[in-house]
């Protein structure tokens, strides 16, 4: 016992020192890329959009699918189109002036196409708290942070960015911000060079911070546009830190959530006796579970008691080291009960061919199959004998196969003879999933003391490249033990991306769920209903309901096609290479004015009419398009 205990000690000590390798194998696993695809790539830009009608047949989906076109509507109407409404409408949204920079920050973006220049709501929300600390209290931590535990530093002086570590993420952020140092002050990042994120506030220290917050805003006439020079307590100037402990400690392998709910609010079912039934409507709909709030459908709080003991970073992560602790610590993803500052994923910005989307590689939708296709390796948590069928990618290989649920049913949505959908409680899922599903592990990792349990349980398949995995329709992302690598790439592509997960990244306030992307929940219990819907079920004419028993479902594959297309054309204007430096430069410019002394007194106070000439040289792009206009649904 004392030995196994030791030994499983030492693995997680192992797992939690290679963390920057693990994570290149857990994102995304293949071996190779070939180029051995068609070339059907001529059409890229200006390929005709779907022509058609969402079916008029009442199902769920497509009211979830025009309640996003509203929203999304709403949103890219309202977008800033010049410097004026931009800065105006920062100060109504934060109550502060821009910060200094401000100006040359948006001409930056301006020139780089930046299509919506007041979409940054994650790098405001991530900040807020930090306004209740001091200054140099925050410069003090950043500094003392330099040196700690899993965290890698990266300096900025003068214009010139230096790292403390040689490994891939301080390289690779080093770099990214070489592109953009001109523009910003002298400052001290703490980079966290772990998979899983670090900070982790209290409910009411948190709520605390916001109020102090609230009551700091204002909007002085007389701000100066520029960052102060030569502030102390930057690392290295002053010999002695005297910054905050950061007090981490290690919770890998205990359950999440037993810390996790300190960080919830008192009546959430995190932390009340709320059950699974009243918990779900908070975010299911009561037809088939399709997901009604994605945010919701990943909120720790809301759905941390169901899914505690199913998600391998909840109850079996490798690494986990935290702080109670409001510590700067940037990090590439985070749940929701976490308080890092997060900047987009160094993985995004290193070209590299396992993850960057490649037009040559995709094929038209109609050249795709209609199947749903996932690879990876057995990741997102430490697997024992008696674990693994808890983990979530494990969840998913098993419910996606067909000899697995041989004997087991689900609920879909299936018509009626009034060509109405009805619950249908206990459809048979084996044979529509070996018909359309092309689901399986490549690889066992992860386990203790070693895979050999999984020898009667996978069949290990082929890794396929993007080229081989762009021929299916239907993409899923699950996670691995931290964010997917994958997922910008399946929002570029041609395909339909089906994602769960726990994790927040970036850029969530820009992707809309089912008008960018169909979202799963993380217990599956929607996906036969998802599929059979967007592929379709039976035979019409042998399986009227309810005489004959068999459940017949229309296909939707103009739906999936609308959806994929939507996606596709908003990656290109929301997350191209441009988007994630534009990104990175305006957190860098808020973090740096946190961190100044003269905060309160410092930003662009003007009404933005220097740049009229500016903006009349580079107009905005024109609105997206919708691919198809709102009709009434018939009744
Ligand atoms: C959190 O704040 C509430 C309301 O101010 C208070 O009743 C409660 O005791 C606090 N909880 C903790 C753990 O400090
Ligand atoms: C959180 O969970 C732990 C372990 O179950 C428990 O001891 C603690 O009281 C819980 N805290 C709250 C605020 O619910
Ligand atoms: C939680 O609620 C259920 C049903 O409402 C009840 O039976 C159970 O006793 C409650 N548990 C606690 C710990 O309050
Ligand atoms: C979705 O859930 C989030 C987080 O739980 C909540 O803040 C938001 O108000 C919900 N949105 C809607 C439309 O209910
Ligand atoms: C399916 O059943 C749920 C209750 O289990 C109900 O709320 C819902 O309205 C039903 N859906 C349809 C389409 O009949
Ligand atoms: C699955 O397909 C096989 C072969 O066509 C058939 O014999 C079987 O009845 C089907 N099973 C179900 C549940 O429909
Ligand atoms: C599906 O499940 C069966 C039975 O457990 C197993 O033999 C098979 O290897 C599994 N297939 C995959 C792709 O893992
Ligand atoms: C659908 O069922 C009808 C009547 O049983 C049959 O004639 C037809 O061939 C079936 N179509 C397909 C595509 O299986």
């Amino acid at each position: 016992m004392l030995s196994f205990t030791r030994s499983r000690k030492s693995y997680y000590l192992l797992l939690a020192c290679a963390a920057t390798s693990i994570c290149l194998i857990n994102l995304f696993y293949l071996t190779e890329t070939v180029d051995n695809h068609r070339l059907s790539g001529f059409t890229f830009f200006g390929k005709p959009k779907p022509v058609g009608e969402y079916a008029h047949d009442g199902h769920p989906i497509v009211s979830l699918m025009r309640e996003a076109n509203r929203q999304w509507l709403a949103y890219d109407n309202s977008r800033s189109t010049n410097f004026r409404r931009t800065v105006a409408k920062y100060r109504e949204i934060h109550g502060r002036h821009p910060p200094p920079g401000f100006k040359e920050w948006y001409m930056f973006a301006r020139k780089k196409n930046a299509h919506n220049v007041d979409d940054f709501q994650q790098i405001s929300g991530d900040l807020r708290p930090f306004w209740a600390l001091a200054p140099a209290d925050i410069r003090k931590m950043a500094a003392k942070l330099q040196n700690s535990d899993g965290i890698a530093g990266v300096r900025i002086r003068n214009h010139k960015v230096s790292i403390d570590m040689e490994s891939w993420r301080p390289e690779t952020l080093r770099d990214s911000i070489k592109r953009i140092a001109k523009f910003l002050p002298d400052m001290d990042i703490a980079l966290n060079v772990m998979d899983q994120p670090r900070v982790m506030v209290t409910y009411n220290d948190t709520q605390e911070y916001l109020r102090t917050e609230a009551l700091s805003r204002s909007l002085p006439s007389d701000a100066l546009d520029q960052f102060t020079l030569g502030m102390d307590y930057l690392y290295g100037k002053d010999s002695t830190i005297e910054g905050v402990e950061p007090e981490w400690f290690s919770i890998a392998g205990r359950p999440y959530m037993s810390f996790a709910n300190e960080s919830c609010p008192p009546g959430s079912p995190a932390r009340a006796n709320i059950s699974t039934k009243d918990a779900d409507k908070l975010y299911k709909s009561p037809s088939a579970g399709f997901i009604t709030n994605f945010t919701a459908s990943s909120d720790l709080c809301t759905v941390g008691p169901v899914l505690g003991d199913s998600h391998g970073f909840l109850f079996s992560a490798s690494s986990n080291i935290i702080s109670r602790k409001l510590l700067p610590v940037f990090s590439e993803c985070k749940v929701s009960v976490n308080n890092d500052i997060l900047f987009p994923a160094n993985m995004y910005f290193m070209n590299d061919k396992r993850y960057v989307y490649n037009p040559r590689h995709d094929n038209e939708w109609e050249d795709k199959s209609d199947t749903l296709l996932w690879r990876g390796v057995t990741s997102g948590g430490v697997q024992l004998a008696d674990n693994w069928h808890r983990l979530h990618r494990q969840r998913f290989v098993q419910a996606a196969n067909s000899t697995e649920m041989e004997s087991r049913t689900v609920p879909i949505l299936a018509e009626n003879n009034m060509k109405q959908y009805r619950n249908f409680s206990d459809f048979s899922p084996s044979n529509f999933s070996l018909d359309h599903f092309d689901v399986g592990f490549t690889e066992a990792w992860g386990c203790i003391p070693d895979c050999s349990f999984y020898d009667d349980i996978w069949t290990y398949k082929e890794p396929k490249d993007f080229s081989q995995q762009f021929k299916s329709k239907y993409l899923v992302d699950i996670d691995g033990h931290s964010f997917s690598g994958r997922w910008r790439a399946f929002q570029h592509s041609k395909s339909l991306g089906i994602k769960a997960t726990i994790f927040r990244e970036w850029h969530d306030s820009r992707l809309f769920p089912w008008r960018h992307f169909v979202p799963m929940d993380n217990r599956y219990d929607d996906l036969y209903a998802l599929m059979t819907y967007f592929i379709g079920l039976g035979n019409s004419s042998s399986s009227t309901l309810p005489a004959s028993g068999e459940p017949y479902v229309q296909s939707h594959d103009f739906e999936a096609e609308v959806i994929a297309a939507q996606s596709r054309e908003w990656a290109q204007q929301a997350l191209r290479n441009e988007d994630l430096e534009i990104y990175l430069y305006l957190l860098l410019l808020e973090y740096g004015r946190i961190t100044d002394d003269n905060r309160d007194s410092i930003g662009y106070s003007g009404d933005g009419s220097e740049l009229d000439h500016f903006d009349a040289q580079y107009p905005f792009s024109m609105p997206i398009q919708m691919v198809v206009g709102d009709h009434p649904d018939t009744p």
